[in-house]
């Protein structure tokens, strides 16, 4: 039977955190053990749609795949491959911007977003628009079934299935229309309590802190003034998040845990946090330690070989059903 395969992927910017391990990554190493095919695109395209710097991406590059591996994602069942190596992807960009307009990229909410956030306003690149164009190439080209993201990428997954249609309708049917796989709404927010976990807002574990940077974190994590430690997302969203951080770092539920710690204090309670959050990491850090810069370069270069090889094969379709392959002359 055909192996059902998914593609997704993340920008490098950075070490990865518990937010993106319990928003995303455990479910591609889920989807991997099920037997699926991954295709995981590292992006670095996207990293200077909204930024110039570009010293570090080198370094984030091999960073990210050595936290894919560490977390159990299996170069022997997933590609990892960077996307500025896979020259098809600029190639079919191209001929996919004949295809949309420019009002439906304005409209699309999560560039909206992006804008807003990073105050771009009038100073919107055009990369920065196009840049859904560009990542419905990365899909495109690799035949997914289906692309497991967070909500904010549905509209960008939206145009690369309206693409594909359009592509096909016009042409010739090339194309895979590919299905979504919303995961689940990750709830982590970050130590501070207020927002999401994230490494610009320096409220993050990530998968790489060594113990005592864990502790170091714990004890400075926000609380309130309420001295009872108990469940309730809307009266106390900040102890309900370290609550839901500690069920899903320990396996138990909230309400074992409310239990034991209702009345123990939070200095207590963040301890005992910071050792299921030390003891969860563990095995992840042990694989990371054992993983030399070499075996992580050869993963990235394999895979990216594997990838440029297969997204050939669909390139070559696209071109030949827009009769720009010009096998008579070349
Ligand atoms: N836009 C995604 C993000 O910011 C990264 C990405 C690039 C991606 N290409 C992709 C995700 C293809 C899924 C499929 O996280």
């Amino acid at each position: 039977m055909h192996k059902k395969r998914f593609l997704t992927g993340d920008r490098p910017t950075g070490p990865l955190h518990l937010g993106h391990y319990f928003g995303s990554l455990q479910n591609r190493v889920n989807l991997q053990n099920e037997g699926c095919e991954g295709f995981v695109i590292i992006a670095d395209y996207q990293v200077i749609t909204d930024r110039l710097e570009t010293e570090s991406i080198e370094k984030n590059i091999l960073e990210l795949t050595r936290d894919y591996l560490s977390v159990g994602i299996d170069p022997a069942q997933s590609t990892i491959f960077v996307q500025s190596k896979i020259p098809q992807i600029p190639e079919l960009t191209v001929l996919f911007s004949m295809l949309v307009t420019i009002p439906q990229l304005e409209r699309n909410p999560t560039i909206k977003e992006e804008v807003k956030a990073m105050g771009l306003k009038d100073k919107m690149s055009l990369g920065m628009l196009s840049y859904p164009v560009s990542q419905a190439a990365d899909i495109l080209l690799f035949a997914p079934d289906f692309i497991p993201v967070g909500i904010d990428q549905a509209p960008h997954i939206e145009l690369t299935r309206e693409i594909a249609s359009r592509f096909n309708r016009q042409f010739a049917s090339v194309f895979k229309v590919p299905e979504i796989m919303l995961s689940p709404q990750s709830r982590l927010l970050g130590l501070d309590g207020f927002q999401k976990m994230s490494k610009s807002r320096g409220n993050a574990v990530f998968l790489s802190d060594a113990p005592d940077v864990i502790r170091e974190k714990l004890k400075k994590a926000t609380t309130d003034s309420e001295p009872e430690i108990y469940f309730d997302e809307e009266k106390r969203p900040v102890v309900s998040n370290l609550l839901t951080l500690f069920s899903l770092t320990s396996q138990r539920t909230v309400d074992d845990l409310v239990q034991e710690f209702r009345t123990v204090g939070f200095k207590t309670f963040k301890e005992a946090l910071g050792e299921s959050i030390i003891e969860f990491l563990q095995p992840i850090q042990a694989r990371r330690h054992d993983l030399s810069d070499k075996a992580i370069k050869k993963v990235i270069i394999e895979g990216t070989e594997k990838a440029r090889a297969e997204a050939e094969l669909l390139m070559q379709k696209a071109r030949e059903a827009m009769h720009m392959g010009y096998t008579g002359i070349f």
